[in-house]
């Protein structure tokens, strides 16, 4: 079920003049339903002129302090983080979803792990969560933080980011890397590239010694660092990534649009959630699951409903299914037959999908 949540905001406040910073009023009797692991996200619900309004936020409160935070950066024109920058204020409610999300690995207090993170602007936020997390429930932990940002006055977090490299003294690094701004050290200034990776790789990151790696910002930056890695090395089951928002390659597109010849008209689906099953045959009006069975009634799960978020994920227990784009799930995931709704065109005559899994 997409069960919504009403929370009240405790705070909200600007950390930078186009980013704010929500903090949620869990009540304690919502607490345990509301538990999460660091790099999870909170869907956030709002009527925005009319108009019901999903999207994800990060949450970039460590699980350890029983607080939810999320960071909203101004994207111009964007309908939330427009609403939530100029208009949302301190004790006002919002509908939020249960937290959700795979980006994260579990916290292993015996082992030293060593941690890398590449982030690009409020690609930060589940970044500091896991930071958090790692440093403060694994004792032998370190993490090399590489954050990119325009200027030095737009980098979210900078004072908490330094509290945390002075508390964890020696076992947090953290390089910035300003694109609008030019600073006396070159290696600083400016996006990665091959010489800056280099460098990098050379002198900072011990590909051998590196445990996981967790990349979150723009999608060009996420694919070319993930790459450099894997090239210089790194095996590519140890990279994470998060996407917020992405623009479609030519093989999705090519994808998308094979898969909207597909005819699914008559293919009968199940979905099960709750416990309870639920049944309708497709029609020519939806080519994915998800929609299809919002149109036939059921109350499922969503948000971004452009294979980014993950909030629609089920998994194939009966038939098959064609994704069309997937910027959600791992490898490992798919073959354990996750899908994603939003993007799941069925390629048999019954499909059946749990949402309880
Ligand atoms: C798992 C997940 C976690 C996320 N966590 C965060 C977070 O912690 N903080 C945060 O600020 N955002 C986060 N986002 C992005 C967020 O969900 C929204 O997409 C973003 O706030 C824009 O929403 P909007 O309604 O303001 O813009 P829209 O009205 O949806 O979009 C307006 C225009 O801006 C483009 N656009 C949308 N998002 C971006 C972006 N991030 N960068 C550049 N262009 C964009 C759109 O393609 C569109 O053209 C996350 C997204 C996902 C999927
Ligand atoms: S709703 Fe976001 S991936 Fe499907």
């Amino acid at each position: 079920m997409a069960k919504f949540h009403t929370i009240k905001i405790k705070d909200i406040y600007k950390e930078t003049d186009d980013c704010s910073v929500i903090t949620f009023d869990v009540p304690t009797e919502l607490s345990k339903d509301f538990a999460f692991r660091q790099g999870q996200h909170l869907t956030l619900k709002a009527d925005i002129n009319g108009e019901d309004i999903r999207r994800s936020y990060s949450l970039c409160s460590s699980p350890l302090d029983n607080e939810w935070r999320v960071a909203v950066k101004l994207i111009p024109e964007g309908k939330f983080s427009s609403f939530v920058n100029s208009t949302l204020k301190t004790g006002d409610l919002m509908e939020v979803m249960v937290p959700s999300g795979t980006f994260g690995v579990d916290i292993q207090p015996e082992k030293s792990k060593n941690y890398l993170f590449f982030a690009a602007g409020s690609g930060i936020t589940p970044v500091l969560s896991m930071i958090k997390a790692h440093l403060a429930s694994e004792p032998n932990a370190t993490c090399k933080l590489f954050y990119v940002n325009r200027t030095a006055k737009s980098i979210i977090f900078k004072e908490e980011l330094e509290q945390l490299r002075n508390t964890y003294f020696g076992r947090l690094e953290i390089y910035y890397f300003l694109t609008k701004e030019r600073r006396d050290i070159e290696l600083f200034n400016g996006r990665f590239d091959d010489e800056k990776m280099e460098v990098l790789t050379k002198t900072f990151i011990d590909i051998p010694d590196t445990s996981e790696v967790f990349l979150c910002g723009p999608e060009d930056m996420v694919n070319y660092v993930s790459s450099y890695l894997v090239q210089a090395g790194l095996p590519k089951e140890l990279i994470h990534f998060e996407l917020f928002v992405t623009g479609l390659s030519e093989e999705d597109k090519a994808r998308a649009e094979r898969l909207a010849q597909q005819n699914v008209e008559g293919v009968e689906v199940t979905i099960v959630d709750g416990g309870k099953e639920f049944q309708f045959t497709m029609t020519k009006d939806y080519d994915n699951i998800l929609d299809a069975a919002l149109g036939a009634g059921a109350d499922l799960p969503f948000a971004c409903k452009g294979g980014v978020c993950s909030t629609c994920k089920c998994q194939v227990v009966e038939g098959s299914v064609e994704m069309k784009i997937n910027y959600a799930l791992e490898d490992k995931e798919v073959a354990q037959n996750f899908v994603l709704s939003c993007q799941s065109v069925p390629t048999s005559e019954k499909v059946k999908v749990d949402f309880d899994v």
